[in-house]
């Protein structure tokens, strides 16, 4: 049933009080076909998950559609793997829970990441040295136009840092209703990234498992990234950014401590809190926003901010950034 003039503040994370113009949940594949029919093609669509990584700066004069399709289902098994499709309205968490329960390895360094399965291959969400594109075997989306389910490899998908063909050549064409990931049953652990080692030190875990990573990656996050249902946030609100080796070296010059990661093809991926924290802007309040103490990439909602607020923060942050590093970051959420 599509509703009209919605408030969209309790479907995202940063808790802005924008209104669609029409609202539908759909929990099954008929359900959307019949709101696609009932739309008739006059309002625009946009999908929603669970509004973790979205900035509403205005009304939404679009039918947003709340994707509630449930479920995991066992779809292929071998000696060492166990292949889940799962909808892509469940929760990104609940699912890295249900395979942790079980001791499958494959997501519990993306324990704890907020939103929905369905929006985890859009921008290929990643923490703590993995990446869904990992594990992916596919996914099974509906295209908007043709009214047909389409089958995506890896491949299809193009992934990248925080990218895929859906935030890029496909974007708005197709609605994803179920990713197929592969979980390994005699797990190899990544304990590399960051943090981690220290933490299970700190936990004195006897024998590694994938909970353990998992309780190790939820407490690191526990201890810097703010609780949206408490601080408003969307996450990181920018990228890292990839720059040339030239572009890198003529900094760590200028800046020995600064943090950079060399990438495979060359390019060095340097950290934008560190960029945003040195630029003085860790824990600055501009009115009802502001950047986060604990974690400089996260721009937070201190209460009534608009959109508008939290977009012109950003781009003071950008601003300053690219005037006294020369890097231009790039924003990381989608603005609306
Ligand atoms: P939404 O915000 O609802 O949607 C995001 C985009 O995807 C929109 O363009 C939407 O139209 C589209 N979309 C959503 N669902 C579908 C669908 N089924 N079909 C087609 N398009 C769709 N991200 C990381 O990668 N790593 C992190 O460590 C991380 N940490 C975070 C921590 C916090 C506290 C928060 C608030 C966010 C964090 N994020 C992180 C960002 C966010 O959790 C991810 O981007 C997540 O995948 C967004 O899911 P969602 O369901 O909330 O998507
Ligand atoms: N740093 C600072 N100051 C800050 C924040 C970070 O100096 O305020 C430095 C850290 O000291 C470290 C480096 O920057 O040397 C990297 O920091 P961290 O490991 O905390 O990760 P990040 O690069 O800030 C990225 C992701 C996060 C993800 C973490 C953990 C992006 C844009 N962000 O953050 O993803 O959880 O790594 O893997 O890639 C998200 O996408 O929303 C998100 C939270």
């Amino acid at each position: 049933m599509i509703q009209s003039n919605v408030s969209l503040q309790p479907y995202n994370t940063f808790g802005i009080d924008v209104s669609a113009t029409a609202f539908a949940r759909f929990s099954t594949v008929s359900e959307l076909e019949a709101i696609l029919l009932e739309n008739n093609g006059k309002l625009p669509l946009f999908i929603l998950g669970g509004g973790s990584n979205v900035l509403f700066t205005k009304s939404v004069d679009a039918l947003v559609l709340r994707n509630e399709l449930k479920g995991f289902e066992q779809v292929n098994e071998t000696g060492d793997t166990i292949d889940i499709r799962v909808g892509a309205g469940e929760e990104w968490h609940a699912f890295v829970c249900y395979c942790v329960e079980k001791g499958w390895g494959g997501v519990e360094n993306l324990s704890l990441i907020p939103g929905s399965v369905g929006a985890s291959p859009m921008q290929n969400i990643g923490a703590y040295g993995a990446e869904i594109k990992d594990c992916f075997v596919e996914l099974t989306a509906f295209h908007i136009e043709k009214r047909e389910l389409h089958t995506f490899s890896a491949e299809d998908c193009a992934f990248g840092y925080r990218e895929s063909v859906f935030k890029r050549a496909l974007k708005g064409q197709y609605i994803i209703v179920s990713v197929t990931y592969r979980l390994q049953k005699h797990p190899q652990f990544n304990t590399a990234y960051g943090a981690i080692q220290t933490e299970l030190e700190a936990m004195n875990v006897a024998e590694l498992s994938v909970s353990a990573i998992s309780q190790a990656v939820m407490n690191i996050r526990n201890s810097k990234l703010p609780n949206p249902k408490e601080l408003g946030n969307a996450g990181s609100f920018f990228k890292n950014p990839v720059v040339d080796t030239a572009i890198a070296e003529a900094l760590k010059e200028r800046f020995p401590e600064m943090p950079n990661y060399p990438q495979a093809d060359g390019s060095v991926k340097l950290a934008a809190g560190w960029l945003i924290e040195q630029a003085g802007w860790k824990g600055k309040r501009i009115g009802n926003c502001g950047v986060h103490a604990r974690q400089a990439l996260v721009l937070v909602n201190y209460g009534g901010a608009s959109g508008d607020e939290i977009y012109a923060l950003s781009q003071a942050v950008l601003d300053d950034v690219q005037h006294q590093f020369g890097v231009l970051l790039e924003r990381e959420v989608n603005i609306l």
